[in-house]
């Protein structure tokens, strides 16, 4: 499995490496130096994470009140989590919501995300208001092959 050259582009990379037969997507993503997810929900799936290389810091919020949540006081941070090599972390919808991020400005990191059942898109938020916004889940590679053209500008 081939890693895109993270030093080269702005975003982390999603690789597909097992489809399990419909059942999940399990998928190592490859951080750069100070990459960083955006706040997203799990689409009711299951979300287990697995730290492989360097290290990565999960970042918790509550899910923005209402169902048009708009806040003026910005998303509500319930918990902090640093992931070091080998390191662990489990999230579903019910437990909240996330955003994950390469702390560091020099080295990059790589981790393993089963996610079950798999899914195609997601909810974004916007930490400053709560506000959502629906995102395809895009792939840099799928077992082992580039995928052509890439992911799209508009890919989350
Ligand atoms: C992502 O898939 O972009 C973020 C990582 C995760 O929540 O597992």
């Amino acid at each position: 499995m081939q890693c895109s050259d993270t030093t080269q582009s702005h975003k982390y990379t999603r690789n597909l490496v097992d489809e399990g037969n419909g059942k999940f997507n399990l998928m190592l993503l490859c951080w750069g130096p100070s990459h960083t997810s955006t706040i997203h929900d799990h689409a009711d799936a299951h979300c287990f994470m697995k730290m492989l290389a360097g290290s990565l810091q999960e970042v918790r919020f509550e899910w923005p009140k209402g169902e048009e949540a708009e806040t003026e006081e910005g998303m509500v941070e319930i918990d902090r989590n640093v992931l070091k090599p080998n390191g662990v972390c489990y999230i579903n919808d019910s437990l909240g919501l996330h955003r994950v991020e390469n702390a560091s400005h020099s080295e990059g990191a790589v981790s393993l995300h089963l996610y079950c059942p798999p899914f195609s898109a997601c909810q974004i938020f916007d930490e400053r208001t709560g506000k959502k916004m629906k995102c395809p889940v895009t792939f840099w590679s799928k077992f082992g092959k580039k995928v052509e053209n890439g992911p799209p500008k508009s890919a989350c």
